[in-house]
């Protein structure tokens, strides 16, 4: 039970945070990754986000700024919409 109040309130609150593309997906988009996306989202980073120039340093930008560049990079590195979100969240995490 407790659960699922949980996961109510979270929907909420994401649903607050006004995400444009919330519906797209089947399964709910979450705005926090687990650790196993995280740590995919570093190899994608690595494997992908190198090949133009050098691999950007992660806190060098503030999470804001991550979103605009991650808009700008991930259809360049050609990521699903997934990824981008992985890619985000380990740029962000590394950050703290
Ligand atoms: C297809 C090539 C390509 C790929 C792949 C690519 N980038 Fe870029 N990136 C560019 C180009 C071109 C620029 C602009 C460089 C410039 O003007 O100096 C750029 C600039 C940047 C900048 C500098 C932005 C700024 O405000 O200074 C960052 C940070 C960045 N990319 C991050 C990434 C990340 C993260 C990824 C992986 C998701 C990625 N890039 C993948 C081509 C690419």
């Amino acid at each position: 039970m407790k659960k699922i109040i949980a996961v109510a309130s979270f929907t909420a609150l994401f649903l607050a945070s006004c995400t444009p593309k919330a519906s797209t997906a089947t399964t709910p988009v979450t705005s926090k990754s687990t650790a196993a996306q995280i740590a995919q989202g570093k190899s994608i980073f690595e494997n992908s986000c190198g090949r133009c120039h050098k691999l950007p340093d992660p806190t060098s930008h503030t999470p804001v700024q991550w979103v605009g560049i991650m808009n700008w990079m991930a259809p360049k590195a050609k990521l699903t919409d997934e990824q981008h979100q992985w890619v985000y969240d380990y740029i962000v995490s590394v950050k703290k």
